[in-house]
């Protein structure tokens, strides 16, 4: 049976988790019994609990009734990073992180990014299902007509500092629209979420375009309904004084199967940024404010452009052993290696190499691709990079292609924005409509100092 959880977590048979004097370890699996339980003995006091194993987990919770006395507060999980924690029950991306599978609602990447659209991937990553035609027509259509932004919008952007960050800009005017749509506080409503999910999905290429314009000194760009949602994406981005725009075709396609491969990736960094912030109630405006802040970082949706200046830096085939040796010394990490979940090939990163050659064929090959090849090729043979299984993720070929479109460095994080916005919301709406959850809140282990009297400065 299919899980929801990560492989790692979906063990049948896990043995007994012993507490040890403040030590938790395995007992051997001999010891289970043929029931999804846990025994727990507390070597502290000698009790025994049985907790239940469901879909590969134990409730935290349950561990709260090991106590050592009446008042103790009971045993917690101390799990920094969320390295093995699951926080959330979910229907929406399964990805098995050894064997390097990951699909959408059940569907595979590969075939996804071979035979849908963008849009017709954020139709089932929030719905659940495939669109029919009918559905599809009718959900391009709104997403067409959701395209444009208030004007004010347009004065926002205008006022940044010519070279402001695109991503500094989206993340603020992706938290401005909320004060343009008051009504989408309204998050108990079904139907209003629905909305604010068309108008995300809608409006972030026109802001994305609009901060690379602003970037370039270039008047702004309406969107052209006439165009695919990537289609009209570029038309936005590059039309100049061409009466109508007509997008290259294999840019195009190319630029939309980028979206896919972005669309969601379970409970990363940004897609919990976003359910946490979201688990206030906020609105999904101030909640992807804060997932594309999320993103925004190097070790996330910054890795894209990391990658191609760390190329850069290379700059040739022959200096690639010094920066391995630097990487393995600790000095650099190579930017687009290893993943937290990934232990093997990221499926997309495939899919991304295959289709950075069809790019290259239209607009050019891209120096910088040998350079890439070559790393890769020398990481995958070094015991450093196989032992820690460290391999080539989404971020390490995206750049390039990115960078062959004509589009600038730090663009790249607004483009993975504009692909996980559909997995963001869904994220979010799956997360409203769980009864199980709560507002955010972890727990911490206090360390610091036990309670002292206030020094008056002059003793101090
Ligand atoms: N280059 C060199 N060494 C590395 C790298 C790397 N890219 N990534 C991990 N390591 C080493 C790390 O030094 C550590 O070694 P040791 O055990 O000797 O201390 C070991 O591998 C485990 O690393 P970690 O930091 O504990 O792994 P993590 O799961 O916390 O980090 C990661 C995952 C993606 C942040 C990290 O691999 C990294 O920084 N990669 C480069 C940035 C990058 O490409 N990010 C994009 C991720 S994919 C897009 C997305 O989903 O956002």
């Amino acid at each position: 049976m299919a899980r929801w959880s990560a492989k790692s977590l979906a063990k049948p048979d896990v043995g007994s988790l012993l507490i040890d004097r403040g030590t938790i370890r395995y007992a051997p699996a001999r010891m289970a019994e043929e029931k999804d339980t846990l025994t727990v003995t507390d070597n502290r006091t000698g009790k025994t609990y049985e907790l239940p194993v469901t879909n590969g987990t134990i409730s935290a919770m349950d561990l709260r009734q090991i106590k050592v006395s009446d008042d103790d507060f009971g045993v917690m999980s101390y799990d920094p990073a969320y390295k093995n924690t699951a926080s959330t029950k979910s229907k929406i991306t399964f990805i098995d992180g050894d064997k390097g599978i990951l699909r959408y609602r059940g569907y595979p990447i590969e075939q996804l990014a071979e035979k849908s659209s963008f849009l017709e991937v954020a139709h089932l990553l929030y719905n659940g299902e495939l669109p029919t035609k009918d559905e599809l027509e009718k959900f391009q259509h709104s997403i067409t007509h959701h395209t444009m932004v208030h004007e004010n919008i347009r004065e926002l952007v205008d006022a940044f500092r010519y070279d402001a960050h695109p991503m500094g800009m989206l993340v603020s005017t992706i938290g401005a629209l909320s004060t343009f749509y008051p009504d989408a506080k309204k998050i108990d409503s079904k139907e209003n979420r629905q909305l604010q999910f068309h108008r995300l999905v809608a409006k972030l290429p026109t802001i994305a375009a609009y901060a690379f314009r602003h970037r370039r000194g270039l008047p702004y760009v309406y969107p052209d309904n006439d165009l695919s949602y990537s289609g009209n994406f570029l038309n936005m981005l590059f039309k100049m004084t061409e009466v109508k725009y007509t997008p290259n075709p294999v840019i195009e396609k190319a630029l939309d199967v980028l979206f896919i491969l972005h669309a969601d990736h379970e409970q990363n960094c940004s897609t919990s940024a976003m359910r946490s912030v979201g688990s206030s109630h906020v609105d999904a405006y101030s909640a992807m404010a804060a997932a594309c802040a999320a993103l925004y970082g190097p070790l996330h949706g910054g890795a894209n452009e990391a990658v191609v200046r760390m190329l850069e830096e290379i700059g040739s085939v022959s200096n690639i052993g010094d920066y391995v040796q630097k990487a393995k010394g600790g000095e650099v990490r190579l930017m687009g290696f290893g993943h937290r979940v990934y232990k093997n090939y990221d499926p997309r990163a495939k899919v991304i190499k295959k289709m950075a050659y069809q790019v290259f064929d239209e607009v050019g090959k891209n120096p910088l691709i040998d350079i890439a090849l070559e790393l890769e090729k020398i990481a995958l043979d070094d015991e450093y990079f196989v032992k820690r299984s460290l391999y080539p993720n989404v971020d390490f070929y995206s750049g390039l292609i990115y960078q062959s479109m004509g589009l600038p460095m730090d663009l790249f994080p607004v483009l993975f924005a504009i692909g996980r916005a559909p997995g963001w919301v869904s994220q979010w709406n799956e997360m409203l409509e769980d009864d199980e959850q709560k507002i955010a809140r972890p727990r911490q282990v206090y360390l610091g100092a036990g309670q002292r009297d206030y020094v008056p400065m002059s003793e101090r």
